[in-house]
């Protein structure tokens, strides 16, 4: 594991970002990679990213780890944030997964700075090889949080009971989980298990499992310049646009990062991100063009 600070070249501070933000940070090798801001907003104007080195992962940890240099400069997109923090919560809770820890320390920086109440449920193999500890020990020690830890490395060590961690709260309460796809899985049964309202149960996804939608064999029309798109098979709707010659902000390409979000003028999309809510999904005012679809013959964007 290893953490790299983002700063401007020419000194200045980098815009603020909200607690939860990720960047996507483009890398000479040609992968654009989405990381959290692990630093809190008030860290003098520079991002800080702490980055799990996985050989099995996607290539951008690794290509962090041999390629990249301090005083590198490399490309970055401005903060953006698909995981917000709710800081009137009465309380927050939050479970993290290893590496999944990282977007949950400025947040709970945050509830420390306006005095809110958060617990952390922290699963890792050990409490020696946990991501950011010291740190996450500093910040509990500010008096408004405390630290569940789950250790998965010891002999007899059984997985986190999430229906009990997703319990027991207050009214009102706000749950977030960040961590490996079959955790956040299981959160989200154990949330809907206790009925928690959708809008206060919060996900972060590393990766996205779900196939994009390349069926093809669906019109989607322009609505600005009034266009008229074949998708064709083999192809996203992405893929489609940009061949037509209009250009959408795109980053991850894999319904992680949401930069090509997209409204939805007519039309029922098929989503296949994990960025959006089930209940934006289900209203379906936007899509993420890169890999969600269509489930009607026509769609009609706003673009
Ligand atoms: S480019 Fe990242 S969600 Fe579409």
């Amino acid at each position: 594991m290893s953490s790299y600070i983002l700063r401007r070249e020419d000194g200045m501070a980098l815009p603020s970002a909200a607690a939860g933000s990720h960047v996507d940070l483009h890398l000479p090798n040609g992968l654009v990679r989405s990381y959290s801001i692990s630093n809190a907003n008030k860290d003098h104007g520079t991002y800080r990213f702490t980055v799990a080195h996985n050989p099995d992962g996607a290539g951008g940890s690794m290509y962090l780890r041999e390629a990249v240099r301090v005083g590198d400069t490399l490309a970055a997109t401005r903060p953006k944030n698909n995981f917000p923090l709710t800081e009137q919560a009465p309380l927050s809770v939050f479970i993290a997964g290893g590496i999944g820890i990282t977007p949950f320390m400025p947040m709970m920086a945050a509830l420390n700075s306006v005095g809110r109440r958060w617990k952390l449920f922290y699963c890792a193999k050990t409490a020696e090889t946990a991501p950011l500890r010291d740190e996450v020990d500093q910040l509990a020690s500010a008096g408004f949080g405390e630290v569940t830890w789950h250790l998965t490395g010891q002999p007899g060590a059984r997985r986190l009971d999430l229906k009990a961690a997703t319990s027991a709260a207050p009214e009102g309460a706000h749950f977030y989980c960040c961590g490996p796809n079959g955790m956040l899985s299981d959160f989200l049964s154990a949330a809907s298990s206790h009925g928690l309202p959708p809008d206060q149960v919060h996900v972060e996804y590393f990766a996205n499992e779900t196939e994009a939608f390349t069926e093809g064999g669906f019109t989607v029309v322009l609505h600005r310049s009034g266009k008229e798109l074949l998708v064709k098979p083999g192809e996203t709707i992405l893929d489609a646009v940009e061949a037509a010659g209009v250009q959408v902000p795109q980053s991850c390409l894999e319904g992680l990062c949401g930069s090509c979000e997209t409204p939805v003028i007519e039309g029922v999309p098929d989503h296949r991100d994990v960025v959006l809510s089930e209940r934006d999904k289900q209203a379906g005012r936007t899509m993420m063009i890169c890999c969600s679809g269509t489930k009607s013959q026509r769609l009609v964007l706003d673009l």
